[in-house]
């Protein structure tokens, strides 16, 4: 994390003195006032231009161009811009459909939330009730969420670094091994088995296994193509739900609207967010099977939000949705994916530092390494939460300083621009980087 910029201005300088950054000790919080957007580029105070490949938190995937969401928006504020969720709106209704319609296999019914956190926490609470078990398994290398169920499932170096003090880990939540055959000793069949042998050696009492269908902000991990449906039927023997948290990679990130669609994997439970409505408004969903969602005609569904399928929002899913569609978003995704996928692999190609790259479609990651012959990481995981400045932040910092903005995590440098994204801006993008990766070749053993 770089330290603060000598120059800031009035408005950086009030947020840095009021506002409480996130994930971070406050004298690393040094943001940079954005003022402007423009397709998939930010536009700084000081007038300069960022192409963002990172799609912030890997969420805007309309750009920031999307009329149709912006409008709906706009409407549905001066039509009924609130109601508590025991009434019904069209939006929500639409929103609800449609969500039916483009999940994979029997989904039907949808519950809404604000942030895939939460959407994680009712898929918990869904599982628990539905099986009558309370356990869930998950993986090391993952991230669920900020909140006490949803940190305690993740096996982020953000909840190794939350110690009891702060908050005790939630009780019945454990971990296996992911399919990363470059950084793990296990091979992904390996790990499969261990998994299946874990939830055999626990009895019956796992509700749910939850994954990343592909791994996200813990390093772009890839599975083997017939990992997840191997996954699910594990699951199913030992009498536990599969629950995919595709909070990340929903939404034609990687070519297809689900990347459980892309594994042909029927989840029983579906969490998502972020693209949900390119994040022009806060939205998450936990979206479960016909036969769940019978289960909960007599049963209690004991949970709720006021700001549970906000109007507002639910308006900016159904136009984000449309926009997704019409303008062949999810079909660009695969396109350009494949185009965005050869040039790093040129990369891959150039670069002694750059040991793997990994991902599908526009959800792609470069792993760097500080030896040719092995997988030698130049950030530990622990430095996720440290302040200490890495080789990854120096490559990061040299991109962004020639306009390009990429998000660094786990030794990954993660390549996610907005589906709209064109070839043009990625080889403008992997110029950058090629440039940019001179510094982690120069910092090899
Ligand atoms: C896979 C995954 N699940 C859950 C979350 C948590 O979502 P939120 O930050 O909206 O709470 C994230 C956030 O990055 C994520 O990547």
């Amino acid at each position: 994390m770089a330290s603060q910029s000598p120059e800031r201005n009035e408005i950086e300088q009030l947020d840095r003195k009021y506002t409480l950054g996130t994930w971070t000790r406050q004298q690393d919080f040094d943001p940079t006032q954005i003022v402007d957007t423009d397709g998939p580029r930010l536009v700084t105070a000081d007038g300069t231009s960022i192409l963002d490949f990172s799609s912030q938190y890997v969420c805007t995937s309309l750009g920031y161009d999307a009329d149709r969401v912006a409008d709906a928006v706009a409407e549905q504020v001066r039509s009924v811009p609130y109601v508590s969720p025991g009434w019904s709106t069209e939006p929500r209704a639409r929103l609800s459909e449609k969500l039916a319609e483009i999940t994979p296999g029997s989904l039907q019914k949808t519950f809404y939330s604000t942030s895939g956190t939460e959407a994680n926490e009712v898929a918990f609470k869904i599982a628990r009730a539905y099986t009558g078990k309370h356990k869930i398994l998950s993986r090391y290398r993952s991230y669920h969420g900020a909140t006490a169920a949803s940190l305690s499932a993740s096996g982020d170096p953000r909840r190794v670094a939350q110690g009891p003090e702060i908050q005790p880990e939630v009780p019945g939540m454990i971990k296996g091994p992911d399919p990363y055959a470059y950084g793990s000793s296990l091979d992904p069949a390996e790990s499969l088995a261990y998994i299946d042998e874990m939830l055999k050696l626990e009895g019956g009492t796992v509700a749910g296994v939850l994954v990343e269908p592909l791994v996200g902000s813990n390093g772009v991990l890839t599975p083997p193509d017939d990992y997840l449906p191997q996954l699910q039927q594990i699951a199913h023997d030992h009498g536990a739900v599969l629950i995919c948290d595709e909070v990340m990679t929903g939404f034609g990130r990687t070519g297809e609207w689900f990347a459980s669609t892309l594994y042909d994997a029927e989840p029983d439970i579906i969490t998502m967010a972020k693209g949900l409505t390119g994040s022009y408004q806060p939205l998450a969903a936990t979206t479960v099977t016909e036969e769940i969602a019978e289960y909960f005609e007599d049963t209690l569904l004991n949970q709720g939000h006021t700001f549970a399928g906000h109007p507002t929002a639910c308006a900016a899913g159904v136009a984000a949705i449309e926009t997704y569609e019409r303008e062949g978003l999810i079909e660009n995704a695969r396109e350009i994916g494949q185009y965005l996928t050869s040039k790093l692999e040129s990369l891959v190609e150039r670069h002694p530092s750059v040991g793997e790259r990994r991902g599908i479609g526009l959800h792609q990651g470069l792993e760097l390494t500080r030896s040719e012959k092995e997988r030698v990481p130049f950030e530990a995981r622990a430095d996720k939460v440290s302040s200490s400045t890495t080789v990854l932040d120096e490559v990061g910092a040299d991109a962004l300083a020639n306009g390009v903005y990429f998000y660094t995590s786990v030794n990954t440098i993660v390549v996610t621009p907005p589906l709209t994204i064109t070839e043009q801006a990625v080889d403008e993008a992997v110029d950058v980087l090629d440039e940019a990766l001179e510094i982690s070749d120069a910092a090899m053993e």
